[in-house]
């Protein structure tokens, strides 16, 4: 199984292979997929591997940062230090959460939805383009 997604997600995404950036050395964390020196325009992970409504974690030069697929055609991305006390939050059956107090992040928005963080997590700038999410 791989650990950047939940268990719901990888219902979700059936059988979508692994695309290269999910196959390159997960030094980012148990399972995290870690990607180094790359840009705006650079691919960060094909948009087959975000399921609908779940999240991808993956490492970008040690950030590790939450893609969030809230519809079919649109992605968000987050900075996933928790906005609390800076502990990493976490893809979970529900929802972006953190595992040092409890607060939990709407992955559509990043916008705290339970406490005690109250300040959504930072943005990363990516966007679609044919079918990979991009940095931008
Ligand atoms: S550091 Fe995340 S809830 Fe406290």
């Amino acid at each position: 199984m791989h650990p950047c997604f939940t268990r719901r997600s990888l219902l979700i995404a059936g059988g979508a292979g692994l695309g290269a950036v999910a196959l390159a050395a997960c030094a980012g964390g148990p399972g995290i997929p870690e990607l180094t020196g790359i840009g705006a325009g650079d691919v960060v992970v094909p948009m087959a591997d975000v399921p609908v409504g779940g999240a991808y974690e993956v490492s970008i030069d040690g950030r590790r940062v939450l893609i969030g697929r809230p519809t079919e055609g649109t992605v968000v991305a987050f900075d996933a230090t928790c906005t609390h006390q800076g502990c990493t939050v976490r893809a979970t059956e529900d929802g972006l959460v953190c595992p040092c107090h409890g607060s939990a992040f709407d992955p559509a928005t990043g916008a705290a939805v339970h406490g005690p963080a109250t300040e959504p997590l930072a943005p990363v700038r990516v966007t679609v383009r044919d079918a990979d999410v991009v940095l931008t």
